[in-house]
């Protein structure tokens, strides 16, 4: 095993709660933030980028709730090129052990016309901001945002500016996932041969993925002399999201004897987080994605099959268990006792309390009744369940009978709890899940749009459980629910109900003109 203690190291920023977050539908719940901030923490990223302070009373409540639980990751929140949005974030982030200013403006020339600043104006900007910055913080990262498609000589001259400004990280975005890896590479061995002071400070490469390159352009970057990763976990973010954390991480690892750098990721703590994001973003992982998706560990093929039985590292360039994989383990059953339960869970990584555990034991026993045998991703599919969980939720799922089959029209027959009164519809449709949907919403009336609904078999087998996600949009506030049962329409009905809470919740806490999907790629000026 290569010693990596003496590598140079390479910092992993973390922005699954700032720029996955941001990802239409993927918004989480203040408490899945603090514990997804927990679970990064634990697994050794170096830095967080918490949220977006300004953006909303939420995102501000979030950052400063993750800095003040923070263990050892700096925490992080982004700011634009404004007094007020820097003061704002340094407010949230000020609890932190280790906090940082992130502060960016949009440096090529079609973000210039956007904010009608001319180059030296946008020059003057920086300036008094990374200024501002640094006079709060002694951690000021800055990021010329769009850099790829900033004009060279611009973009070594505004470099140059933040670092005489006090910045300490320069991050180098691919905003739009244009680049490519030579060019990526380029462009950072470029600045550090042309603009003064570049040695003393940090460059962050930061791509995002709508060409499929990200984390080729990241692993480019830091060959050229980057030493900071700016990526989310399962590469949750907008469009094609951002660079994939597991994925870099495990090729710095795996290829440690052409890409000598080292992270303080514990790589065993990666499929548990990757797990608990695809849950509460709503984004199921792929199952052909590197490193985390279902298959990227499976030998199906005979000839697979064969050569791992005689020598595993014939087709595998690294272990289930480097990731936090465990090996295949006897299935639960109906008459496993909560010891058992308990014993299974810490195996899986869960430590429950007392209470936690005597509810999912009750749970467990109702899925062990309809499901002969219980495997580990049914356990982590039951632990993750958020509908119908909590004591608040305005509309619960009383009880639901489904007439289907090839004589239509099928028909839903549902009673709902509504604010502790029962109602009932009873409603045809085209299809079970249909007449469904169509009932919660007779009962419930809401302006709300489906944006997606998405069913995924959590085990093999006619008895497997179904996950079921669902997106809803109203007045361009989105949520998601989930949630898994044996029955699919009952998953379905589950997880409709679990987004329409979380919508009424979100309905509630609306602060008018604070939303950061509005402000997101709009400067300040
Ligand atoms: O992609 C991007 O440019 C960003 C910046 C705010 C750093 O996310
Ligand atoms: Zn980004």
């Amino acid at each position: 095993m290569t010693d990596t203690s003496k590598q140079d190291q390479v910092l992993i920023f973390d922005t699954t709660l700032r720029d996955g977050e941001q990802s239409p539908g993927a918004t989480m719940s203040h408490n899945e933030k603090l514990e997804i901030a927990g679970l990064l923490d634990e697994m050794g990223v170096d830095i967080i980028e918490a949220g977006f302070p300004i953006a909303s009373e939420g995102d501000f409540e979030a950052v400063s709730d993750i800095a003040k639980n923070s263990k050892n990751s700096v925490i992080c929140g982004l700011a634009r090129a404004s007094f007020k949005d820097i003061d704002r974030c340094m407010e949230a982030v000020k609890h932190a052990a280790q906090p940082r200013i992130h502060t960016f403006i949009g440096t090529s020339p079609l973000h210039r016309d956007i904010t009608a600043l001319d180059m030296d104006a946008m020059a003057d900007k920086i300036h008094e901001t990374v200024t501002h910055a640094r006079n709060l913080c002694d951690d000021v990262q800055w990021s010329p945002m769009d850099a790829i498609r900033t004009e060279h000589d611009y973009l070594c001259r505004v470099v140059e500016i933040a670092i005489k400004a006090g910045a300490t990280t320069i991050n180098i975005p691919d905003t739009v996932g244009y680049t490519i890896p030579r060019e990526s590479s380029d462009i950072i061995k470029m600045l550090l041969e042309r603009v003064p002071g570049a040695d003393e400070i940090i460059f962050a490469t930061h791509c995002h993925n709508d060409l499929g390159m990200a984390t080729a352009n990241s692993l480019a970057a830091v060959e050229a002399g980057a030493r900071q990763i700016e990526c989310t976990i399962n590469g949750l973010g907008e469009r094609a999201g951002n660079t994939a954390l597991e994925e870099v991480v495990m090729a710095l690892k795996v290829r440690n004897d052409i890409m000598p750098y080292a992270t303080r990721i514990d790589t065993t703590k990666i499929m548990n987080i990757s797990r608990r994001v695809a849950q509460v973003s709503g984004f199921p992982v792929q199952f052909n994605k590197a490193i985390v998706g279902k298959n990227a560990f499976a030998h199906e093929s005979g000839i697979h099959q064969d050569g791992m039985l005689k020598n595993s590292e014939t087709f595998e360039i690294m272990r289930p268990a480097d990731v936090g994989l465990s090996g295949t383990s006897l299935p639960l059953g109906k008459h496993s006792g909560r010891a058992a339960l308990r014993a299974k869970l810490e195996e899986l990584g869960f430590e429950l309390a007392d209470n936690q555990l005597k509810d999912v034991f009750v749970r467990f026993k109702g899925l062990a009744d309809r499901k002969k045998e219980v495997f580990d991703d049914d356990l982590i599919a039951l632990l993750h369940d958020t509908a119908g969980g909590e004591q608040n939720d305005r509309v619960k799922l009383k009880s639901l009978k489904v007439i289907c089959g090839t004589e239509g029209p099928q028909q839903a027959s549902m009673v709902l709890d509504v604010d502790g009164v029962e109602k009932s519809a009873d409603v045809t449709g085209d299809g079970p899940v249909d007449a469904t949907f169509k009932a919660i919403k007779e009962i419930f009336p809401m302006t709300t749009r489906l944006q997606l609904y998405q069913v995924q078999a959590v085990t093999e087998g006619t008895d497997a459980q179904a996950t079921v996600s669902v997106r809803l949009e109203e007045d361009g506030k989105i949520a998601t629910g989930q949630s898994s049962d044996t029955d699919t329409v009952v998953a379905s009905a589950k997880a409709y109900i679990n987004a329409l809470n979380r919508l009424l919740v979100r309905r509630e806490k609306s602060a008018p003109g604070a939303d950061v999907k509005e402000v997101k790629y709009t400067d300040a000026s």
